[in-house]
């Protein structure tokens, strides 16, 4: 220190006044520095006191160590109160209304689509159906021959197939849930009833009402006795519990190879619309035998709907593509 002006005294009365002018954090923290850093006034101070005589050592040292924690506690308490004075600046500037409740976290929810299916599956378990599956990849086999679609048949036109390179010729994307009715059969004894929901694939070209995949979901019913007649009571149970309502449904003669005889079933809609909702008929002998049942000892309805179109109904979409574009601000809707 320089001399007797500047002693204890002077540096307790600068400092305590630079402190509580300080106006930031920053200068708070220069002020620190400047009185209790390294090379701060009171810290050199403090080391000179070793280099005077000890009547004045004991008196001055009392006083600067007296200082210093004075110093430390007016610091402290100026730090809090700059702080809360910039949070109460921020919330200014940024109109933050710490009062007010959290906003929530955005949260995902299910696709239309497997609304649709989840409720279609809940209305067939209620009716007895047991859900089942089968493969995307499929083979030639389960897609076509145990359908009773032999190779170089016509009837194989009737699907635009995908196939699957380099073993082009064998397997397929599905076009159809059709396959995972000999799937299970072959695995299982009759009487059945099932439900199998998937995805399948066609090689078409898109439009409002078409997609190269799209959700089939596919019926079978195997018995001593099940009819087209044991068909279109549940149809109709599903239909009306589905829309709510009862519904009128026609059954129109159609041809699928695997099952005769075969039926387009329509939806009356409107005054004198129909819908194509779906393909139906009786299990074809030729698919029974291919799974080993005999028939004659058994026999059963099949059919297969689209869940696309159900869903499209149900919500008034009029454009399939929708379903799969991703799109968050279609899908929020939902
Ligand atoms: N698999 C047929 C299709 O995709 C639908 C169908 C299933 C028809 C079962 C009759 C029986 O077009």
């Amino acid at each position: 220190m320089k001399g007797e002006q500047d002693g204890i005294k002077a540096l307790e009365v600068k400092a305590g006044k630079e402190i509580s002018t300080a106006t930031d954090l920053k200068k708070l923290d220069e002020v620190f520095r400047l009185y209790l850093g390294k090379k701060g006034r009171l810290t050199l101070f403090l080391r000179s006191l070793g280099a005077m005589s000890e009547a004045e050592r004991k008196d001055q040292g009392k006083a600067a160590n007296a200082l210093r924690d004075a110093l430390q506690i007016a610091f402290d308490s100026r730090k809090s109160e700059l702080r809360i004075a910039a949070i109460e600046e921020l919330e200014k500037k940024e109109n933050i209304d710490i009062t007010a409740p959290g906003s929530k976290l955005p949260k995902g929810h299910l696709h239309p689509l497997t609304h649709v299916q989840r409720r279609v599956q809940e209305i067939f378990q209620s009716m007895g159906f047991a859900i089942a599956q089968g493969p995307e990849i499929e083979t030639e086999r389960y897609n076509f021959d145990t359908l009773n679609i032999p190779a170089n048949h016509p009837a194989r036109d009737l699907w635009d197939t995908f196939w699957l390179k380099p073993r082009a010729a064998d397997y397929l994307l599905r076009t159809h849930t059709s396959p995972v009715q000999t799937r299970y059969m072959e695995k299982n004894n009759p009487p059945l009833r099932i439900i199998a929901p998937g995805r399948i694939f066609r090689y078409e070209a898109t439009d409002a009402s078409h997609e190269i995949n799209f959700y089939q979901l596919e019926g079978l019913m195997i018995g001593k006795e099940v009819s087209m007649a044991n068909f279109k009571a549940i149809i109709e149970e599903f239909y009306g519990q589905f829309f709510g309502k009862n519904v009128t449904i026609r059954l129109r003669p159609s041809y699928f190879p695997f099952t005769e005889p075969s039926f387009e079933i329509d939806m009356r809609f409107g005054k004198s619309g129909w819908l194509e909702m779906m393909g139906a008929g009786m299990v074809h002998p030729n698919v029974l035998k291919s799974v080993g049942y005999i028939p004659g000892n058994w026999q059963g309805f099949a059919f297969g709907m689209g869940l696309d179109r159900l869903t499209m109904m149900k919500y008034n979409i009029d454009d399939v593509r929708l379903l799969y574009s991703g799109d968050l601000q279609f899908l929020k809707q939902f």
